[in-house]
């Protein structure tokens, strides 16, 4: 037999797990300092009371003979896909229930959707960029070509005629860098799709995040989206899932390649591959969207908004170049005194015990940043960023 032999070309450890290993290695070697973990982009407040209510009535309805759900529709029930629907039709953006799939959450559709294409394909990504996509593509065996970002496109790349890609990543708002493509730049990419029969993967995980006017929250808020593209979305960050697992996946009826529909491919895929989200936790995702849900949810999103905050002022005070944390949950920061990133990792894990992400663990362009998160606990997000300011200014 033989084994994918690309796997031998990825790095040893995926870039968190070696974040958490480093953490836990040094908690082990110093039980009495204080670790606070800035780095990987996991949620702390609890879920949402209506979200729990929700999946309460829903264990109920499970217990009863009239309340059971077995095997689920895959593409998730339409109650969820409705209240989704109605949610981008909220921001302007017409879905139809039907192009809505409901998912165990985006980094898995990230995966899975490349089942559409041909290995043969090439991709493009930002650098940097959420390293499951070249992960993803590198473990099939795709090549993978890179858009660079800085601080003179502001992290934002946009196309180059002359570079040809078959499959193009957009992350907006950008994990790591927290930069938001606005419509019109947006469209920029849509018509280079189009032009060139590229399809764009959008991933929109930290859409909620946007609260400035004029920045796009969706790819389909752009005219010629729905023939060169997917988006992928999650309830990790608007509602807490990280550890409840639901998502979604948008693929317009329209869009075709080679004569075939990669909706009708994509269901194909879904129903075949996929038995769907639990009926429980799909309850608990469409409260995220009633009234009051929408309303528990956007005070969470000021909490983090709020860390996102104290992070940036003590930067700022720090005198350090930042970006990202107003329509974010991520800044994004130049090491201080031309280290490296995991340079400033380690100094800043010894002499604080805060731990965030390097920056080059984003890809290339990432050396010499760092990645702070938003998602931690208020306190010790306070004495973080307070730490973090000391440890600079002492360089
Ligand atoms: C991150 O820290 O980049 C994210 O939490 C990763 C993820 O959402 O999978």
């Amino acid at each position: 037999m033989n084994i994918n032999k690309h796997y031998a070309e990825l790095a040893d450890s995926y870039l968190f797990s070696t974040v958490a290993r480093k953490a836990a290695e040094f908690q082990k070697a110093n039980p009495d300092r204080e670790v606070i973990k800035l780095s990987i982009g996991d949620v702390t407040l609890p879920l949402a009371k209506c979200v729990v209510e929700a999946m309460h009535k829903a264990v109920d309805e499970m217990g009863t003979a009239e309340g059971f759900h077995g095997y689920g529709p895959e593409q998730g029930y339409d109650f969820l896909k409705d209240a989704v629907r109605d949610y981008y039709a909220g921001h302007g953006v017409n879905l139809k229930s039907g192009e809505i799939f409901i998912s165990d959450g985006a980094k898995s559709d990230l995966a899975n959707v490349l089942g559409l294409f041909d290995v043969n394909n090439t991709v493009l990504v930002p650098d940097p960029v959420y390293p499951t996509y070249v992960d993803d593509n590198v473990s099939d065996g795709r090549k993978v070509i890179y858009a660079k970002c800085d601080e003179s496109n502001n992290f934002l790349p946009m196309p180059d005629p002359n570079v040809k890609a078959d499959i193009i990543y957009i992350c907006s708002p950008s994990n790591p860098t927290g930069a938001v493509y606005t419509p019109e730049q947006l469209k920029v990419w849509v018509d280079h799709a189009n032009a060139t029969g590229a399809v764009i993967l959008f991933d929109a995980a930290y859409e909620c995040f946007v609260s400035e006017p004029g920045l796009a929250r969706s790819i389909f808020e752009v005219e010629g989206a729905r023939t060169c593209a997917i988006e992928i979305c999650s309830f990790s960050k608007i509602a807490g899932f990280t550890g409840t697992r639901c998502g979604y996946t948008v693929v317009p009826e329209e869009l075709e390649r080679e004569g075939r529909s990669l909706h009708q491919m994509w269901l194909r895929r879904q129903t075949t591959k996929f038995n769907g989200v639990p009926y429980i936790v799909q309850r608990g995702a469409a409260a995220v969207f009633t009234e009051s849900g929408m309303a528990e949810i956007q005070h969470n999103l000021d909490y983090y908004r709020r860390n996102a905050q104290v992070i940036g002022k003590a930067l700022e005070e720090a005198g350090v170049w930042f970006c990202g944390g107003k329509n974010s949950p991520y800044l994004w920061m130049k090491c201080p005194g031309g280290m490296t990133s995991w340079e400033f990792f380690d100094y800043l894990l010894e002499k604080t015990g805060v731990v965030g992400t390097p920056g080059s663990g984003f890809g290339p362009c990432g050396e010499g940043y760092f990645r702070l998160t938003a998602f931690g606990n208020a306190e010790k997000t306070k004495i973080a960023a307070e730490l973090l300011k000391k440890a600079i200014m002492e360089l």
